[in-house]
């Protein structure tokens, strides 16, 4: 899968991605990340890229024209499953949204900045908006981190576990179980000895247990 993100700050996305899962993808061939320069569209000698809001208030208004000179450039290029503007207004976040577009070929994500993108833009270009939480970023740089990271741990071959990721917490619907690794003792703590049985059926039956139990305590919204 290919993911082209608009930025102004685009070394905070690829400082996020390129560690650990994220970067495994890209140099196994799975992934492709790459990063737009917003500033490289900006205006004047100064390549301003944004403008006081109509209306007066607070804060500066990522403009129109840089904003649609480049998304025309990588449109006409390129094919898009969608076109996703990462806001705090926009649609929460989750792993169903996560596995379906783990399943395109190609994304754009757009990071807004300061009080956000001329709402001409979003109407014009945007096909998906994505908040990944109740909060205000600085930008959405951090957000696009998160979104692209939960997409490509989801490619084929990505992790070096396959199954991993399907037991990941909200892949069935629940949190995860506790996990525990050696040793079998530490600080007279022991790990439960169902793990240590050797049954698959009753450590199967066990995690489902813990999952259920942990996601009534935790998160009772997630079984309603
Ligand atoms: N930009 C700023 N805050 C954000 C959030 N919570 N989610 C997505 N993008 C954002």
């Amino acid at each position: 899968m290919i993911v082209d993100v608009v930025s102004l700050f685009p070394e905070i996305v690829s400082a996020a991605l390129s560690h650990s899962i994220p970067q495994r993808a890209i140099d196994k061939g799975l992934a492709q990340l790459n990063l737009i320069q917003l500033r490289d569209y900006g205006q004047g000698n100064y390549r301003r890229v944004d403008d006081y809001p109509y209306g007066g208030g607070g804060g500066m208004v990522m403009a129109c024209e840089p904003l649609g000179q480049c998304l025309d450039a990588l449109l006409e290029k390129n094919s898009y499953d969608e076109v996703i503007y990462l806001s705090p207004d926009g649609a929460r976040f989750n792993q169903p949204t996560a596995n379906r577009l783990s399943l395109g070929k190609r994304l754009l994500l757009l990071c807004g900045h300061y009080k956000g993108i001329d709402q001409r833009i979003r109407d014009r270009y945007v096909t998906l908006e994505i908040s990944i939480g109740d909060y205000v970023l600085s930008g959405g740089e951090l957000a696009a981190a998160v979104v692209v990271d939960s997409l490509f741990r989801l490619l084929p071959g990505a992790m070096s576990d396959e199954t991993s990721a399907l037991t990941d917490s909200f892949q069935d619907g629940l949190l995860a179980p506790p996990v525990y690794t050696r040793p079998e003792l530490w600080r007279e703590m022991p790990v439960p000895s169902v793990l240590l049985s050797g049954h698959d059926a009753e450590i199967s039956k066990w995690r489902h247990e813990q999952a259920l139990e942990r996601t009534r305590l935790r998160r009772p919204d997630m079984l309603d």
